[in-house]
C-alpha cells in the first residue's frame, strides 16, 4: 500500500463497519448506500419495494461489495421494529445507521389532513427516532457509531409547500442534536446532510418543469441542481473516523443553495 492510500485509508475506509440505510434502494440513499459499500462496508437497505431493493443489491454486489436487503414498512412502529431486527440479523449491529427513507406529500396547507400529517411524521421522524432507539445505546456501548440523517432546506425554510414536510425534517435537525448530546461522549456522532434540490424521483412531478428546475438551478451557487451522486463523499465522510470530531451538525449539500 502507498502511504497515501494508507494515509486515505486510515481517515475514509470503511472496512469492518456494518452499515443499516433506509431508503437505500433509491435517490439519495441509494447513492450513500454504494458510497458506503464501495468504501468498505457492509451495507444492508431497507425500504418496501422489493424489485428496487434488489436491483439495487445486485448492483452492489456485481461491484464486489458486501450488500444486502430487508423489505419493511417503516411508517408503522411495529414495521420499523420488525425492519430493525431483520436488518441487524444480516451482517451484526450496525455502526453505521443512515436515515435517508423519506416521503413528501405536498397538499396544500388548507388541505393537510391529519392521514398527510400521521405519515409524514411516521416514515419522516418517528422511524429515525426508534431506529435511533434501536442502535444507538449498543453503538455508545461499543465505543464507535455514526448516525446520519438526511433532511431538507425546508427544515430551515419554507419551500413549495413544506406543510407537514418542513416540520417532520425540523423535528430530525432537533432529534439529530438531542442524539449527538446524548451519545458523543461514547463516540458516536449524529449529523444531518441537508439537499436542496436533487434530481431523483422524489420530485418528479416538480421536474416536468423545466422552467422550474432552470430557475432552481439559478439560485444555487453552483449553477446546478443536485444529484444523488453528490451525497456520496459527505456520507463516507461523516461515517468514517475522519469525522470524529463533527457531531450535531447539519451539512448542507446544496450548491450553495442555503446561502445564495
Ligand atoms: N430529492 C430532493 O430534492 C430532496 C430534497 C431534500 C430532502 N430530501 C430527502 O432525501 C431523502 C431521500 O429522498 P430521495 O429524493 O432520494 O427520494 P426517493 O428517491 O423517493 O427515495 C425515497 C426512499 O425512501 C423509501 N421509503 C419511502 N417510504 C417508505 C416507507 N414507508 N418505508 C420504507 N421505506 C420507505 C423508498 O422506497 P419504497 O418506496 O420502496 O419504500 C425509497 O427508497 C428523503 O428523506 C427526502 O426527504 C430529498
Amino acid at each position: 500500500m502507498t502511504s497515501s492510500h494508507a494515509y486515505l485509508s486510515g481517515l475514509f475506509s470503511l472496512d469492518g463497519r456494518v452499515a443499516v440505510v433506509t431508503g437505500g434502494s433509491s435517490g439519495i440513499g441509494r447513492a450513500i448506500a454504494g458510497a458506503l459499500a464501495r468504501a468498505g462496508a457492509s451495507v444492508v437497505i431497507v425500504a418496501r419495494r422489493k424489485t428496487e431493493l434488489s436491483a439495487t443489491v445486485d448492483e452492489l454486489t456485481a461491484d464486489g461489495c458486501r450488500a444486502a436487503w430487508v423489505s419493511g414498512d417503516l411508517g408503522t412502529r411495529d414495521g420499523v421494529r420488525a425492519a430493525a431486527e431483520e436488518a441487524a440479523a444480516v451482517f451484526g449491529e450496525p455502526d453505521i445507521l443512515v436515515n435517508s427513507a423519506g416521503v413528501n406529500l405536498r397538499p396544500p396547507m388548507d388541505e393537510l389532513g391529519e392521514d398527510v400529517w400521521d405519515t409524514t411524521m411516521a416514515v419522516n421522524l418517528e422511524a429515525p427516532f426508534l431506529l435511533g432507539q434501536r442502535f444507538g445505546p449498543g453503538m455508545a456501548e461499543r465505543g464507535f457509531g455514526r448516525i446520519i440523517h438526511v433532511t431538507s432546506q425546508q427544515a430551515h425554510r419554507a419551500f413549495v409547500q413544506s406543510g407537514a414536510y418542513g416540520v417532520s425534517k425540523g423535528g430530525l435537525e432537533s432529534l439529530a442534536r438531542s442524539q449527538a448530546e446524548a451519545w458523543s461522549p461514547h463516540g458516536v456522532t449524529c449529523n444531518t446532510l441537508v439537499p436542496g434540490f436533487v434530481l431523483t424521483p422524489l420530485n418528479r412531478r416538480l421536474q416536468s418543469d423545466p422552467e422550474r428546475v432552470a430557475a432552481l438551478a439559478a439560485r444555487t451557487m453552483a449553477g446546478r441542481n443536485g444529484l444523488a451522486e453528490d451525497f456520496a463523499g459527505a456520507a463516507v465522510f461523516l461515517a468514517g473516523r475522519a469525522s470524529a470530531y463533527v457531531t450535531g451538525q447539519s451539512i448542507h449539500v446544496d450548491g450553495g443553495f442555503s446561502v445564495h
